[in-house]
């Protein structure tokens, strides 16, 4: 069985990811998307947040399972028998950044190799760092975000702003 990892921060998950999640639980058999912590960023979502978040956009894929996983992503493509990890690019910047975390992932594990996809035009634009801003100003996240997702946050008494 081909098991795939969709890591990230997902702070919140975007319909750019969910684009990407569909198109490789089109490849493989499993998918894990796992909503992680990057120590580079600091998030608007609680990581119990963003696993919730994640957890209701991906329910109606059969062969998808969030989790939320605090620890090395190596360690936890290991734990599930993955030997993949699916990224995905929308630019330069993005693939020199993904080409520097295969090299570690490999290095800490050297069976995981690392599947990027390209973003599709539509979802170009699309990023977490602008839904926290539509966030902020309070602004429709409808055209950027699942509706489950947004079901979700507005289950929150704060609408989710930590
Ligand atoms: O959505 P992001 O913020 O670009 O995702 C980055 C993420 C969370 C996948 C990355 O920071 C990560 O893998 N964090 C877990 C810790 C780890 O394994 N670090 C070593 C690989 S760079």
């Amino acid at each position: 069985m081909n098991v795939a990892v969709f890591p990230g921060s997902f702070d919140p998950v975007t319909l750019g990811h969910m684009d990407l999640i569909g198109r490789a639980a089109a490849i493989f058999d499993h998918v894990y998307v796992c909503a992680m912590v990057n120590s580079g960023k600091r998030p608007m979502f609680t990581k119990e947040q963003r696993h919730e978040m994640l957890s209701a956009a991906v329910a109606g894929l059969p062969n998808v399972t969030a989790e939320l996983w605090t620890g090395l992503l190596a360690d936890y493509a290991r734990k599930r028998g993955a030997r993949y990890l699916i990224k995905g690019v929308r630019n330069g910047t993005d693939f020199d950044t993904e080409l520097g975390m295969a090299q570690i992932n490999r290095a800490l594990e050297p069976t995981l190799d690392t599947v990027l996809l390209p973003a599709r035009t539509e979802f170009l634009h699309v990023s977490s760092t602008m839904v926290r801003e539509m966030v902020t100003y309070k602004r429709p996240l409808e055209p950027y975000v699942p509706a489950a997702a947004i079901e979700t946050m507005k289950g929150w008494k704060d609408n989710g702003k930590t």
